[in-house]
């Protein structure tokens, strides 16, 4: 008996017992092969030799002070490191996990309205397709229905847009610059209806990674809510905590766009599993403004700068850095993309291959002309077959349902660890092959493929929710 409470009360999780490179042995000894850092996470794979070796070197020094008095030199560092990535970011919260990450930089975003005199800043707007976190606020700024649906009565209101998805968005003949542009007048036009001098902030995950299967923004898309945001002095935040500091072939989404957000928040890849840690990269106006008001951050968390947590994320950023690996994971993720467009571009049940870097989303369909797919119920038993028949086959796959709405459609996301050999992505395409083909060869399966969809209660997000 356990005294864990898991998080499936109808299914016991799998015990691993070890792991090394980008593969998990359970206690029974089979060995799985990780698709997907675990969850965008293990980027540098599991034990790897130059992170074991800080760790254990760090065991001898002070692992945490108290932050409301003291600081520590790994804390120092790693915010110089971070900074030294985005100069125009220069200062540096760190928090323990993703969620704390998006909740501060929302929170901050209003202290930084409040000390310039505009308390009456205090709605929010976010994309549709996300997902930000875990806390009422963060939920309140999601899209993921299973989350989120039992939690409606108590979440804060939030205003949502569409997301960008070059897929399924873009009208018949639309460019990717027409339809950007559509979409940015929708923000404009949400303002403009909430009050250009009542929205805080516009929260976007520039790559939206697990709702909609690394869905990247068409070109010149950030560039255009930016200047809408900078027009209404509305405050951007880009949550990077699945895609930021290499997932996506850069260290940021919006590397080479023309613009930089006012926040960037990161979490997941900054220590790569090794430890928890996240971090809210700040601009200079941001700081100056606080720093010449109230002088004081006006939230606290036990475990902020913490300084094993700090030392350990800065080994596996300089690690990244000194194996070239965010060129390595671009370089990788256009072998995967090739590898998944040769066995399955051409599938009956596989409407789109995207993303960006080493991060991909494999979009499973109904029918690929008309792009019909699977719904509510229907489609989360799909995602839950598939890997479950991945996992016979060796394979850690990271599938999720609800791809176009919440409610409709079905991916799988593809993150392998930035170590992944060349014949590790073909073993990983392969064996990912055999077990789509399993699983829609599943009668069960195949007859929801067959079928109408069942009348499901699901909704979709309204607007204001
Ligand atoms: C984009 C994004 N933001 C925030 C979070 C929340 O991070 P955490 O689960 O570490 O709190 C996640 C987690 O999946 C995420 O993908």
């Amino acid at each position: 008996m356990t005294h864990l409470f898991y998080r499936s009360l109808a299914k016991d999780p799998i015990n691993i017992s070890s792991a090394e490179g980008i593969r998990l042995t359970t206690r029974d000894g089979q060995t799985i092969i990780d698709s997907c850092g675990g969850a965008c996470v293990a980027n540098l794979g599991y034990r790897h030799p130059r992170i074991r070796a800080a760790m254990k070197e760090t065991a001898d020094s002070v692992a945490w002070v108290s932050s409301a008095t003291f600081i520590t030199d790994p804390a120092e560092a790693l915010a110089d490191h971070l900074a030294s990535l985005e100069p125009r970011l220069p200062r540096v919260i760190l928090q323990s996990g993703g969620t704390d990450a998006v909740e501060l930089a929302l929170k901050l975003a209003y202290q930084w309205h409040c000390e310039r005199g505009e308390p009456q800043r205090v709605h929010y707007i976010s994309r549709r397709q996300s997902y930000h976190g875990h806390s009422l606020f963060t939920l309140a700024l999601s899209g993921q229905y299973d989350r989120r649906e039992m939690y409606k009565p108590i979440l804060p209101q939030t205003t949502f847009v569409s997301d960008c998805n070059a897929y399924r968005g873009k009208l018949p003949g639309e460019s990717d610059d027409a339809y950007g542009t559509r979409l940015a007048q929708e923000l404009e036009d949400t303002i403009q209806k909430l009050g250009p001098d009542r929205v805080a902030a516009f929260l976007v995950e520039p790559v939206t990674g697990s709702t909609a299967g690394a869905m990247p923004p068409v070109e010149g898309y950030l560039r255009k809510v930016h200047e809408i945001c900078v027009r209404h002095g509305v405050l951007l935040i880009f949550d990077e905590v699945m895609s930021g500091l290499g997932r996506v072939g850069r260290n940021f989404t919006h590397e080479d766009s023309g613009m930089c957000p006012d926040m960037v928040t990161l979490g997941k890849g900054l220590a790569a599993g090794y430890q928890p840690i996240s971090a809210i990269m700040i601009s200079d106006r941001i700081h100056q403004t606080i720093a010449s008001g109230s002088a004081r951050l006006v939230h606290a968390q036990t475990h902020m700068y913490q300084a094993f947590a700090s030392r350990v994320a800065l080994e596996v950023q300089r690690t990244i850095v000194d194996d070239g690996l965010v060129a390595a994971a671009d370089r990788k993720g256009q072998l995967l993309r090739a590898m998944l467009g040769d066995a399955l571009g051409a599938h009956d049940h596989v409407g789109d291959i995207r993303g960006m870097g080493l991060f991909l989303g494999v979009e499973i369909v109904k029918d690929r002309d008309t792009k019909a797919t699977l719904s509510g119920t229907d489609a989360s038993k799909f995602s839950a077959r598939i890997k479950d028949v991945a996992l016979e086959n060796g394979l850690l796959t990271y599938p999720a349902a609800g791809t176009i709405d919440g409610v409709s459609g079905n991916h799988v996301l593809f993150a392998p660890p930035f170590v992944a050999t060349d014949a590790d992505l073909g073993e990983i395409v392969d064996r990912f092959v055999r077990s789509l083909s399993q699983t829609l060869s599943d009668p069960g399966i195949a007859a929801l493929f067959a079928s109408q969809p069942a009348a499901d209660a699901r909704r979709p997000l309204a607007t204001t929710q």
